[in-house]
């Protein structure tokens, strides 16, 4: 089988491609290599590897990528909300305008199944303690607008010989060769290991989080189940919702291993709470996370020292919006 990534030089992504490469899958990455040339250097030489740069809003080489794909997994996308604040036109072409036209062009190009990673901030805020796939969607960002309207754009062409099927992940977090730091355990781990202060603002709202390689296992999944199990279907995937004191704590206690870590508490406005239920592809599909928090946080300590993440409180490379503002994309 043929996989063709979108994105796939991004944070999930790079992980994802050299799992799918050891399943055995042909796979093509389609991206612009914002974050980097060398994501791929353990893998660049695999005979079953294609790495096409370019830019998802042109049509024309994307269709020529999708030549003999069997199945897409759309990752590309300008990630988080405040690095798609800088350019509001740049977010909005890339992230919806020229998503029909691509989903279109690949039901013609005869791929057979298309997962498109949302995100689990379509809800919005929601007051009840288990977020559903079916609760009416609230999403307060354009990237999160968008992300809710493409879920509804490719559920238009699902048919017997196009199956679709949408992601919403919680925050990723852990360990990848094209590493973010930008998001929010990943950024306490990184200072608490780096300067050995934490802030946690506030403390009491839940934050779902699923660690790197789970998250690569769900892709996996979704690929390999049965067509008629995820066709037209909607899964969150998260693991627990830990409260960000607790993560705060987690990242202490863990990094605290090997160094010691003050933890401040500050308050904050921001009550935002998001408890994201995954039973649904646990009960359907029998996906259930492996891996804690812990994990992801031992993961990325292991990465530091192993020199691994050179200059992670400053390198643009880490942080999405100072990467979008360096490259001046348009
Ligand atoms: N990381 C998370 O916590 C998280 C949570 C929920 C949803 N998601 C979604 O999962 C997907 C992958 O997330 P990620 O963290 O790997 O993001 P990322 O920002 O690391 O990767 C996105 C990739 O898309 C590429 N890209 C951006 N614009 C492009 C364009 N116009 N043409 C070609 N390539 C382009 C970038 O170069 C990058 O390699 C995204 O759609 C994201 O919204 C991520």
């Amino acid at each position: 089988m043929h996989v063709l990534i979108p994105g796939g030089a991004g944070y999930v992504g790079s992980l994802l491609v050299p799992t799918l490469l050891d399943a055995g899958y042909d796979v093509t990455v389609y991206d612009l290599f914002l974050y980097g040339e060398d994501v791929f250097e353990s893998v660049k030489n695999h005979p079953k590897l294609t790495l096409i740069k370019g830019d998802i809003r042109d049509l024309e080489t994307m269709k020529a990528a999708l030549k003999g794909i069997d199945a897409v997994i759309h990752l590309a996308c300008i990630s988080n909300d405040p690095s798609f604040e800088l350019n509001p036109n740049l977010g909005k072409s890339i992230n919806l305008d020229c998503f029909e036209p691509f989903v279109q062009m690949a039901k013609e190009q005869g791929v057979q199944r298309f997962i498109y990673a949302s995100s689990s901030s379509v809800y919005g805020v929601k007051e009840v303690p288990n977020v559903t796939e079916d609760m009416e969607l609230k999403p307060l960002t354009d990237y999160s607008k968008y992300k809710a309207e493409c879920e509804k754009i490719l559920m238009k062409y699902k048919d017997s010989s196009f199956t679709c099927c949408v992601l919403r992940p919680a925050t990723v977090c852990g360990y990848a060769p094209r590493q973010r730091l930008d998001v929010v355990v990943n950024i306490l781990t990184n200072l608490a290991f780096n300067t050995g202060k934490i802030k946690v603002m506030g403390g009491g709202q839940l934050r779902p989080n699923i660690h790197i390689q789970d998250m690569v296992r769900a892709y996996l999944h979704v690929l390999e189940v049965p067509a008629e199990k995820i066709q037209g279907e909607t899964f969150n995937v998260g693991y627990h919702n830990h409260s960000v004191q607790e993560l705060g704590e987690m990242v202490q206690s863990t990094v605290g291993k090997k160094k010691s870590v003050d933890l401040e508490k500050v308050p904050t406005d921001d009550n935002r709470s998001y408890h994201v239920s995954s039973q649904k592809i646990a009960d359907r599909l029998g996906f259930t996370p492996k891996y804690t928090i812990q994990d992801a946080v031992d993961s990325l300590v292991q990465a530091f020292e192993e020199g691994k993440l050179p200059n992670s409180l400053e390198d643009k490379k880490y942080f999405n919006i100072k990467t979008m503002k360096a490259v001046n994309l348009q």
